[in-house]
């Protein structure tokens, strides 16, 4: 799957068929599918500083663990980042969303303790672009 680019850095990625789509689709699949149980598998453990890519509208938030202190959420289509502020306001811990792609991370080296990537890498174009910018705001051992 391929989503379109535009070149203002708030919506980089523009794809409202697709948002809309996927904010149904993903709520049905969660509830009725099991992969709200995969999600809650994935965030298991995890505490600290959290930066999540990618997150749609939101559906990982209700899962992250008390021990986690803040979720920055990055999400570069408008439509999900407007359901996924909805998803934030929610969620049991701090979720901070901003816009932003998985080739150029808006945050600092070293600030986070996680990176979460859930459904996203298959849709990113650069992936290695994606990994090196993980490996960056990560902190050492992270
Ligand atoms: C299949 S959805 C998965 C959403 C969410 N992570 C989840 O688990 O439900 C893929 C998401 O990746 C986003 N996306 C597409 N290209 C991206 C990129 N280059 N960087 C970051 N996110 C991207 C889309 O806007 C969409 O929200």
């Amino acid at each position: 799957m391929h989503l379109r680019y535009r070149k203002d850095p708030k919506d980089s990625v523009h794809h409202p068929v697709f948002a809309r789509f996927y904010a149904r689709m993903s709520v049905a699949a969660d509830a009725k599918g099991g992969i709200a149980a995969h999600r809650a598998e994935l965030l298991t453990g995890l505490s600290g500083r959290v930066v999540e890519i990618g997150a749609g509208n939101g559906l990982n938030f209700a899962h992250y663990p008390a021990a986690v202190s803040e979720v920055v959420a990055l999400e570069p289509e408008r439509g999900l980042r407007q359901l996924a502020v909805g998803a934030a306001m929610r969620a049991g811990v701090s979720v901070d969303v901003r816009p932003g792609t998985a080739e150029a991370l808006p945050v600092e080296d070293a600030g986070f303790d996680a990176a979460v990537a859930s459904l996203v890498l298959c849709t990113v174009r650069d992936v290695p672009k994606a990994l090196a910018e993980i490996r960056r705001v990560l902190r050492p051992g992270g």
